[in-house]
């Protein structure tokens, strides 16, 4: 072991002003003899490798529709801010007495209550059980596209092996986020189900990976704050982050840019329950169900279609799925832009591409048609898809901090146009950019991102814009 040697003057100089019980300055080496005890780390949520997949074709379900009790009114009045809001100065300065050294009065949860993290409310649970259910879609996804796709499939598309046990390790993070959300829940917590995904190649999965994991990060982000329990909002909150961190992982493996927005936009959970509920082909005998609404799809004839140099140039190219998922059938050799060559065309995995061609404009005509409500979709197909808007007359383009609406042109049955709208968040941040939502609604209800649930009564059909 090497230590510093010192003189015997210098060390008397040392000695001379080293305060008593204060360590003399030595370099420390690490040493491999102390083996601390281990510590039992509590089990995980029985699951399982999935064997079965695809779509339901079992008896017709035992039970039919969200779960629901009394419904007191079809909406939520809008009502003025409330007493307290404009009541805080805002100067830096400090109003109260602090209750602790270092420590400013007000917030919530920090009066010394010890935190339980259980849900207070239905609304908590509800928001949980959701969550519960896209962490067990994500732990399947991610172990069902290693296992059906072959190393070969993997390598063409860009991905090598250590790309490859990223993924399997995003497996292993939901196994983790799957048992911390059931142990909040307790016993009746849903339980892992069998899936149905529409994707036949590596690309077509990264692509459905990249907008799952979009929904499921803004499905979160869309109820964290309106959480009755702020301690299980904490925890949820350093679980989202991990799925902040995949959906950009999936993002940069389909070669686009990783984040093309200053902020992450959230959605209501019956956004996110409407575009995760078709991937679930059946569930376990008394799944707990949930009270979120299931919207109409929403098909975007011309989604942008990433696997090409030119993205925005594109008809029918999806998967025909509720996320519109890009489809790599269609796309010519000299219009793929995975082995395309020179910045700005290709998009092989890397941490980020330029791209000469965006994959959406403002001004962009974009063809959409919708599904009519009345649809089983989900576990056991034992949900049905509703709306309570009238006949849609606007596209909701939303993303970031921002709702926009754009009229529905030329409409006719159950397809219209509209155009993409040009907005900016602040100067310099064009609102419309990456992976974002569109839905379809009967009125340009004003609603900002901690109401944007309001618009629920108004929403006819939900889905995926691939804006950039
Ligand atoms: C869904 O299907 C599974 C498998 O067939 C069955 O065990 C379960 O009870 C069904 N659930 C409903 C609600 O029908
Ligand atoms: C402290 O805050 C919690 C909510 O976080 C509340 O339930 C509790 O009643 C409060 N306790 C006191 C002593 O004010
Ligand atoms: C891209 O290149 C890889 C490796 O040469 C090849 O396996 C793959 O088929 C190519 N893909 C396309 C779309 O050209
Ligand atoms: C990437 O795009 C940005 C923004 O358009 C541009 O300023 C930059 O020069 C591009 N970089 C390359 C290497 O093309
Ligand atoms: C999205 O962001 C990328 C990267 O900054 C940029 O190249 C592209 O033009 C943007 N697209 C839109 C529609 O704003
Ligand atoms: C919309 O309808 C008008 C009038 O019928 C027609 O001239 C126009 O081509 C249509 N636009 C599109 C994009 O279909
Ligand atoms: C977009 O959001 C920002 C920040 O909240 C807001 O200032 C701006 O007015 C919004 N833009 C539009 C077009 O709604
Ligand atoms: C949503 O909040 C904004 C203020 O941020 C308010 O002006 C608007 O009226 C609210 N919308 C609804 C439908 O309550």
């Amino acid at each position: 072991m090497a230590r510093i040697k010192l003189s015997a003057a210098a060390a008397a100089a040392l000695l001379c002003c080293t305060v008593p019980g204060l360590a003399v300055p030595v370099i420390s080496q690490p040493t491999t003899t102390l083996v601390p005890a281990a510590v039992t780390a509590p089990p995980v949520e029985p699951h399982t490798d999935v064997t079965s997949h695809g779509p339901y074709t079992g008896p017709p379900p035992t039970t039919t529709g969200a779960l629901s009790t009394d419904v007191l009114a079809p909406s939520i009045p809008a009502l003025p801010p409330g007493p307290d809001a404009y009541k805080y100065p805002s100067d830096g300065k400090l109003h109260s007495p602090e209750p602790a050294p270092y420590t400013p009065s007000g917030g919530l949860g920090t009066n010394g209550s010890a935190p339980v993290y259980k849900p207070l409310s239905d609304f908590d649970y509800e928001s949980l059980a959701l969550a519960l259910y896209q962490e067990w879609i994500e732990l399947d996804l991610f172990h069902w596209g290693l296992a059906r796709f072959s190393v070969d499939d993997f390598e063409a598309a860009g991905l090598d092996a250590e790309d490859r046990f990223l993924i399997e390790y995003m497996a292993d993070q939901e196994v983790g986020h799957a048992t911390m959300v059931s142990n909040i829940l307790g016993t009746e917590a849903p339980k892992q189900c069998n899936y149905n995904y529409p994707v036949t190649t590596v690309r077509e999965y990264i692509d459905f990976c990249q907008k799952l994991t979009r929904f499921g990060e803004a499905g979160v982000y869309g109820y964290l704050n309106h959480l009755d329990a702020r301690d299980v909002g904490q925890l949820l909150l350093q679980s989202i982050t991990v799925e902040a961190r995949q959906q950009m992982a999936f993002r940069q493996f389909e070669g686009l840019f990783p984040m093309p927005e200053w902020f992450e936009v959230g959605i209501p959970q019956s956004w996110a329950w409407t575009l995760l509920a078709p991937y679930i082909s059946s569930c376990p005998p008394d799944q707990t169900r949930l009270v979120w609404q299931n919207f109409p799809a929403l098909h975007i004839l011309n989604q942008p279609n990433p696997l090409r140099v030119n993205g925005a140039d594109v008809w029918d190219e999806t998967l025909g799925d509720n996320l519109n998922t890009a489809s790599a059938h269609d796309v010519a050799p000299d219009q793929d832009c995975v082995n395309a060559t020179g910045v700005g065309i290709n998009c092989s995995p890397a941490v980020t591409h330029n791209r000469s061609a965006p994959l959406s404009y403002p001004g962009r005509q974009v063809f959409l048609q919708w599904d009519t409500p009345g649809q089983a979709v989900g576990p056991n197909n034992s949900y049905v898809t509703s709306t309570a808007a009238g006949q849609p007359t606007f596209a909701a383009w939303v993303s970031q901090l921002n709702v926009t609406y754009s009229p529905l042109m030329n409409v006719s049955g159950s397809t219209a146009y509209t155009v993409q709208p040009d907005i900016s968040v602040y100067e310099g941040d064009p609102a419309a950019n990456g992976t974002i939502f569109l839905a379809l609604t009967d009125l340009d209800l004003y609603v900002t991102p901690f109401n944007l649930s309001m618009l629920n009564p108004h929403v006819y059909a939900v889905s995926i814009y691939q804006a950039g």
